[in-house]
């Protein structure tokens, strides 16, 4: 059998990541590499509690199917937070419960994009919505990210020559970057697109792990009938629940509402009710306050020690939240060389050039900092500095 595939599925970039995790899961590796939430924070207790009441309450109802939108005491919940922490004026109704933000990325594409339209994103740009995009054919613009967002000229230039349906940023804590765009930069890209036809897609993801504890004023409070935001529960409860949300202006709902409908019917409703259960009846904030003050721990450390142990030449970012922080290496090292001498040193970082969606990246790594604790991270350092020193 010669089995033959629709032509969208050649436009995913390949990707080594697959083989590169298998490696870097190897015993007695330390791993940068990969992206989870660190899983002594999920507050298994508390979820197992949450789901034995609603088995006992609700088991009927939240054993059956349900709405598209989701259900609707979580989307009340998730829209008064926004009022409360964000000062966005979010009501139920302009918020949808999606399978895990992820699925915002492919739904969106769905509905604005036919082959061959043009699509914005940062450089480096989080490489799920490089996939994610790439399916429905797109010609993707990336804009360089600088340390306070989106370099505003390339953004303006690229806007002005195409008809761009809609660019797709990380303002907080980017991914794979770590960067936070400051406030002047969110409202010259709010002031920049405003008018035309060109929406932002406002993936905060990572929003509510700030190390200061301190919400940054979103791109949609200076852009709001122009914003699609997405968020999620994965990186401040547990990304098992694969519970994320859109909140969107209701001409984009509506049909986002279709094509989830035609996707998967609804989101899984027993992990909705639950996760409901438990935020009714749990302190998020507190939780969330020392998830983010122990990955600022991480942070700290790991920011400390590339100063002090990277030999010259090597620069990294410095997160003020998230799970992640970017290094370019010393002048002429490949990235490809780094992972692969780490793992036989007993250390694995990601190499940075599949965020590259345009080409480049050679020179960078991201490294995670929300699995390792301080021992493992003193130690992983320890070997890569090693491996670094080796090899340039
Ligand atoms: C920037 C960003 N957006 C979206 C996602 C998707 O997460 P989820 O589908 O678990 O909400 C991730 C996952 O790591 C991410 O880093």
């Amino acid at each position: 059998m010669k089995y033959r595939f629709a032509r969208r599925m050649s436009c995913i970039p390949p990707s080594f990541l697959g083989e590169l995790f298998r490696v870097s899961s190897q015993r007695g590796v330390i791993s940068f590499a990969g992206g989870l939430p660190g899983s002594a924070h999920i507050d298994v207790r508390g979820l197992a509690e949450a789901a034995r009441q609603v088995f006992e309450d609700e088991g009927r109802s939240s054993l059956q199917y349900s709405t598209t939108d989701g259900h609707l005491p979580l989307r009340e919940y998730i829209a008064a937070r926004y009022r409360q922490r964000l000062g966005l004026p979010a009501t139920a109704d302009e918020i949808q419960i999606v399978n895990g933000s992820q699925q915002c990325l492919d739904l969106v594409a769905k509905i604005l994009v036919n082959p061959g339209d043009h699509i914005g994103m940062e450089r480096p740009g989080y490489l799920g919505a490089i996939e994610a995009f790439s399916l429905y054919e797109p010609v993707i613009h990336a804009v360089p990210l600088t340390d306070s967002g989106p370099d505003l000229s390339s953004f303006a230039a690229l806007v002005r020559e195409h008809p761009v349906r809609f660019f797709y940023g990380i303002p907080n804590s980017q991914n794979p970057s770590g960067r936070t765009y400051s406030e002047e930069y969110r409202k010259a890209l709010a002031g920049i697109l405003d008018g035309t036809g060109t929406l932002f897609y406002e993936d905060d993801a990572f929003g509510e792990l700030f190390f200061d504890g301190r919400p940054r004023l979103p791109l949609k409070r200076f852009l709001p009938d122009q914003t699609v935001m997405s968020g999620s529960f994965s990186k401040i409860v547990a990304p098992g629940m694969r519970i994320g949300w859109i909140y969107a202006p209701q001409p984009v709902l509506a049909q986002f509402n279709c094509a989830k409908q035609a996707a998967d019917l609804h989101s899984n409703f027993l992990s909705q009710v639950i996760l409901h259960r438990y935020l009714a009846t749990h302190d998020l904030d507190s939780h969330v306050r020392n998830v983010s003050r122990i990955y600022g721990e991480h942070c700290r450390l790991m920011c400390e020690l590339l100063d002090d142990l990277m030999p010259e030449g090597m620069t990294h970012t410095t997160p003020e939240g998230g799970m992640f922080l970017m290094c370019t290496l010393p002048p002429g090292l490949s990235s490809m060389e780094v992972f692969r001498e780490g793992v036989r040193e007993g250390v694995a970082v990601l190499p940075g050039v599949p965020f590259f969606v345009d080409g480049g990246g050679e020179d960078t790594i991201r490294l995670n900092f929300s699995t390792a604790e301080g021992e493992a991270i003193r130690e992983g350092l320890d070997r890569l500095a090693r491996v670094i020193r080796k090899l340039a």
